[in-house]
């Protein structure tokens, strides 16, 4: 008999209100899989995408072609979850029953559920202790962004760091990886998230609404930006000699525009996916266990109202990560 479990179901693009709880058959894992009862979950900025197809200008085609042409082909979403290893595959020698996990499943989603597969070999480590399900489940999205853009980018220490959209999931943990990395951080965010980007670290923050910092005086050795509204051509006059610009996200022809200014000009810009790395993730567990790296959280929903967690998602106005928890 099939054993069955509850998922949070799209089967339509469209607003929060096609998420809905439905029950599933419970994923049977392969020789080289584990099952997860998840514990808590994250509704992040990719799953409104997906979700709604909200992809950046020029991708839309290719929104559709990776997640369904007119329905989506993988109706659970959820990227980020931590939870306990409930079943392993017979090929798979290092997780064991009971183990407790931090997962990234990325584009293959799948974490919104009581139950997710996941790859032995995926991007999956343990789950010290000392971690909440909570923080462990808000680690990889964000902070793999960070680590993997920084590398493209080549932070150094002493580099001063602009981050466009610093209280956003990707740009929290930005701010911290960047303070971590001995940068000097500057964090474009409203007046509201100006305390909780201080906290973090920032040196010196500048308020969206009121300051352009494109139209300052002040150069950066790095300009991320996770907001879309700085490209090259907007902040070129305050990009210092040799700096990177640093497109999180990037629309096509920022994208496509990217190998021109790389060739033509001693600025870079790094664009394109995040690459989705184990190391990475162990990298950032380690952070959060000594506290070098601490998630941001903007909210918690039970799974049973995972929709308004989507909701809560769209506004644009999260201050880092929303969670999704699962009661025991
Ligand atoms: N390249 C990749 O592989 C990759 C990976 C991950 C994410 N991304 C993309 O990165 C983007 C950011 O993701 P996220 O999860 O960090 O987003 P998010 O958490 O939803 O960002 C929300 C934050 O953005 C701030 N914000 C909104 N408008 C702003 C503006 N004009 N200037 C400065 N801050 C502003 C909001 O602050 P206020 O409320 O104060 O406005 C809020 O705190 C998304 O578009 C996502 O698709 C790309």
């Amino acid at each position: 008999m099939t054993s069955l479990m509850k998922a949070a179901v799209y089967r339509q693009y469209g607003p929060p209100s096609v998420v809905r709880l439905e029950e599933c058959p419970k994923p049977v894992p392969g020789a080289n899989d584990v099952l997860i009862r998840v514990r808590a979950a994250t509704v992040t900025s990719a799953d409104w995408r997906i979700r709604s197809l909200s992809m950046p200008h020029g991708f839309g085609a290719a929104g559709r072609l990776a997640f369904g042409m007119n329905a989506p082909r993988q109706p659970v979403l959820g990227s980020e979850l931590a939870g306990d290893v409930v079943e392993v595959g017979a090929g798979v020698h290092t997780f064991t029953v009971g183990d407790a996990v931090v997962a990234f499943t990325g584009a293959k989603l799948g974490a919104h559920a009581e139950y997710c597969r996941v790859r032995a070999d995926g991007v999956m480590v343990h789950k010290p202790s000392a971690l909440s399900y909570e923080t462990a489940a808000a680690l990889p999205f964000g902070g793999t962004t960070a680590l993997d853009f920084f590398r493209r980018g080549v932070l150094r220490a002493g580099d001063r760091v602009l981050i466009n959209g610093a209280s956003g999931t990707v740009g929290s943990a930005m701010v911290q990886i960047a303070v971590q990395a001995g940068a000097e951080v500057t964090a474009v965010c409203s007046s509201a998230n100006t305390e909780a980007m201080q906290q973090l670290g920032a040196a010196r923050t500048i308020d969206y609404t009121r300051v352009d910092f494109a139209a300052g005086g002040q150069q950066y050795d790095i300009i991320a930006d996770t907001v879309g509204n700085a490209p090259y051509s907007r902040v070129r006059p305050v990009l210092a000699a040799r700096g990177r610009l640093l497109l999180v996200l990037a629309t096509l022809p920022e994208m496509l525009r990217a190998p021109w200014v790389n060739i033509t000009s001693a600025h870079r810009v790094v664009a394109g996916p995040t690459a989705e790395r184990v190391d990475d993730l162990q990298t950032l567990v380690d952070m959060a266990v000594d506290g070098r790296f601490t998630p941001l959280i903007d909210s918690r929903f039970p799974f049973s109202e995972v929709a308004a967690a989507h909701a809560r998602v769209d506004t644009g106005r999260k201050r880092g990560t929303v969670i999704v928890t699962h009661a025991m």
